[in-house]
């Protein structure tokens, strides 16, 4: 039995990633802001530090696995863009950075970061935020999304995702994790009928706009089924899996950008692929 880490454990998609570990028979810790083993404030650097401090006490150090669930959605507001950043990317960069020795430890450890199909299907988030966020300059990052008005918030909620999205891809092919044993993976929701979906249906503007948004299979999907692809990508059947991101979204990126991805390296890319080619050293 394995020893796992979930932040965002008091509600949604944690909290079902959590009953299903345990029900497996595995030992969790929880993170989040109340009803949790480790009660702490992802969005400030100090409860970020007390989280990561808790788990590895908690954990004595050696980590099967996390998942990280916590999250906040595109409410509206002047200053949830900034929420958004701390809570959505450095609440995920930071606790990975601060766990990975004891996920080292671990024969095989396996991380799903949650994600979302926000990041392919929320038109015009300024590739400047992306890149701000990356270079760990949330106030540049916040700037940058002021002149969207009151869509600011949506757009930085698909800037918080890209970048983790991309902090993930980076980082899991690298020896400090792919080396290291560590598979690091994300998870990618369409819209999953939890409490923080529930809030944004409560606006009826929001609402209307959640309705019409084009899902093929229709309708929303709920927390157990993505908690079954979390627990999924923990087992040992997903070994295989590194730096990939899962979309289960009823199809709604596929809808949107069927014709995008995959796509062969383009020719002008050629030198710098096989730079990487040449110099990988794995394999
Ligand atoms: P939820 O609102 O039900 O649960 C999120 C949890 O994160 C809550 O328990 C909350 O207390 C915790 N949290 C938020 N801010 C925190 C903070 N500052 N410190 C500690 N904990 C904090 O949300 P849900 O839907 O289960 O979302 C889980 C993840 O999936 C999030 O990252 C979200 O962005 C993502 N997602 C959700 C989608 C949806 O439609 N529900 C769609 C795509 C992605």
């Amino acid at each position: 039995m394995g020893v796992y880490v979930v932040t965002g454990s008091a509600s949604g998609m944690g909290r079902a990633v959590v009953e299903k570990l345990r029900q497996r028979g595995h030992t969790v810790v929880g993170i989040d802001q109340r009803d949790a083993e480790i009660v702490a404030d992802l969005s400030t650097s100090r409860g970020r530090r007390a989280a990561i401090a808790g788990t590895l006490a908690a954990v004595d150090g050696h980590l099967d696995g996390a998942v990280l669930a916590a999250g906040v959605g595109p409410a509206p507001g002047a200053e949830r863009p900034r929420l958004i950043y701390e809570v959505n990317y450095r609440g995920v960069v930071e606790l990975l950075d601060g766990w990975r020795p004891a996920l080292a430890a671990a024969a095989e450890a396996k991380v799903v970061v949650f994600g979302s199909n926000a990041t392919t299907t929320t038109p015009a988030v300024p590739a400047r935020a992306i890149r701000a966020l990356l270079a760990e300059d949330i106030d540049k990052a916040v700037k940058t999304v002021r002149i969207f008005g009151r869509t600011a918030p949506a757009i930085a909620y698909g800037a918080s995702k890209i970048a983790v999205s991309r902090w993930v891809r980076r980082h899991a092919v690298t020896a400090e994790w792919a080396g290291a044993g560590i598979r690091l993976n994300l998870l990618a929701p369409g819209a999953i009928l939890t409490p923080l979906l529930e809030k944004q249906l409560a606006t009826p503007a929001e609402a209307a706009a959640i309705r019409r948004f084009p899902v093929p299979i229709g309708g929303f999907g709920n927390a157990g089924d993505l908690a079954e692809w979390a627990v999924f990508m923990l087992s040992d059947a997903a070994r295989f899996l590194c730096g990939s991101v899962v979309f289960v979204d009823g199809g709604s990126d596929a809808y949107f950008r069927a014709d995008d991805w995959p796509r062969a390296v383009p020719l002008r890319r050629l030198p710098g692929y096989l730079r990487r080619f040449r110099s990988s050293g794995v394999g």
